[in-house]
């Protein structure tokens, strides 16, 4: 089919109808643009799952606390529409934010629990805005199969959750995080870290790299494996400010004071301006 891209809501459900009727799959990967190798990891996937991959781009100011990087947030609608295109991506829906929110929208979805722990107790409206836009999104494009990076690991677990108890007849798919070659997580908002600050970024990388192996050796207590963290991160980025380090299982987010099969070690470190957050399941 032809590289089109959808900029109304109406037209993407008028699109959906018609490839559904077809007998053809479709498969999202949701996205707020700026693509990087990340994104276009999700994109290659689904297209081998589905038929069809829509990637919506849209930049979700519900998902942004009022003294969050909203206005700031990385844009590149033209860079990403070639990436998109390149990448084999049949659909591009980019909506506008009125017609995603007009004046007298009031309905929102919570996950409630989920929610509450790592990033949801520094960002308490976040996965608020996360799941609501995600949820509007299923609704409009119908997917058969949805796709996210375990780069958000947190959001990952959220919004599987909604998917299931929504009931949406939804494959989710949740993908590997893509690295540069220092181990740093490709994000969209790399692009903002000094080169002083881009140096000592892999810090997150070679604290989870670390102790994935203490792990590995034998280290159980979740208390010592996270000193370690902290001493590497103080070494490696003197610059950066620990949000958390937590430990916690898997899909229930629970806290784990041992490391136990599905233990995924999580942690979020500020940059100057810059909040870095990754992951890694370490048993
Ligand atoms: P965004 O940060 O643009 O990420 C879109 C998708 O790409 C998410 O599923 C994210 O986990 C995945 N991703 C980001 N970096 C990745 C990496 N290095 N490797 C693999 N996957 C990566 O996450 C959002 O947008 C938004 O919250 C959204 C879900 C679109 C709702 O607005």
């Amino acid at each position: 089919m032809r590289f089109t891209i959808t900029r109304t809501i109406a037209a993407q459900q008028k699109l959906s109808r018609r490839l559904a009727a077809a007998g053809k799959t479709i498969a999202i990967v949701p996205t707020m643009g700026c693509l990087h190798d990340g994104h276009l990891a999700l994109i290659r996937r689904g297209l081998r799952r589905a038929d069809v991959v829509v990637t919506t781009i849209f930049v979700n100011p519900a998902q942004f606390a009022p003294h969050e990087d909203f206005m700031r947030y990385p844009r590149d609608t033209r860079g990403d529409l070639k990436k998109i295109r390149a990448a084999g991506c049949q659909i591009a829906f980019l909506p506008a934010a009125r017609d995603i929110y007009p004046d007298d929208y009031e309905t929102y979805v919570t996950v409630e629990n989920l929610t509450q722990p790592l990033e949801g107790s520094l960002r308490p409206t976040h996965f608020r805005g996360v799941t609501t836009i995600v949820a509007k999104l299923f609704n409009i494009v119908r997917p058969d199969v949805a796709l996210f990076g375990i780069k958000d690991y947190q959001q990952a677990m959220v919004l599987k959750k909604m998917t299931a108890d929504l009931n949406w007849p939804i494959t989710f798919i949740i993908c590997p995080t893509v690295r540069e070659k220092d181990g740093l997580a490709l994000s969209s908002r790399n692009r903002y870290l000094s080169p002083e600050f881009r140096l000592q970024a892999p810090a997150l990388y070679q604290a989870l790299s670390a102790a994935r192996q203490m792990a590995r050796n034998g280290q159980r207590r979740a208390s010592d494996i996270k000193r370690h963290m902290r001493r590497i991160i103080a070494l490696r980025a003197p610059a950066g400010t620990i949000d958390y380090i937590a430990f916690t299982e898997m899909e229930t987010l629970r806290p784990t004071r041992l490391v136990e099969k599905n233990t995924v070690v999580s942690l979020a470190v500020r940059l100057g301006s810059v909040r870095l957050i990754d992951n890694m399941k370490i048993a």
